[in-house]
């Protein structure tokens, strides 16, 4: 997975429970916001529901931020790290949108913006 996105615009991980895709996602979302200038790149994550965003993927982002000794902090479902100007700015946040809604996911632009959707098996397409 973590290869793949080197070269690829879009990847997808069908695979078993439990082998590590949550957990691998949620490293390339933090290695993402720490290898740009803070103000240059914004990752989404999202996933089916927002218990599985809340529970699921930021429980990892909340562990693996302090664990590493990184820049910024987080709260339940957003990683903020502080700009030139020592201004928090977010860089990772979390949400899920209502099925078939597609504009809930428009209007976010950012030089680097990597999406990740966790259990994307139940989004439709
Ligand atoms: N590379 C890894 N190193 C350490 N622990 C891992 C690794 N990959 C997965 N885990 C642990 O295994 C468990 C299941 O991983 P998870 O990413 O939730 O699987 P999946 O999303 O594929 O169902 C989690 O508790 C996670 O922290
Ligand atoms: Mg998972």
């Amino acid at each position: 997975m973590l290869d793949a996105i080197v070269d690829h615009k879009r990847i997808a991980a069908p695979a078993g429970f439990g082998v590590g895709k949550t957990h691998l996602a949620v490293r390339s979302a933090v290695w993402c916001t720490n290898v740009h200038p803070v103000g240059t790149a914004l990752c989404i994550t999202t996933a089916t529901r927002f218990r599985q965003v809340q529970r699921q993927l930021w429980p990892h982002i909340r562990k693996v931020v302090p664990r590493a000794g990184l820049s910024g902090y987080c709260d339940t479902v957003q990683y903020k790290m502080p700009d030139a100007y020592g201004q928090d700015v977010v860089v990772t946040y979390g949400f899920s949108a209502p099925t078939n809604d597609e504009v809930a996911m428009q209007g976010i632009h950012m030089p680097h913006m990597p999406l990740i959707v966790d259990e994307a098996g139940g989004i439709n397409p």
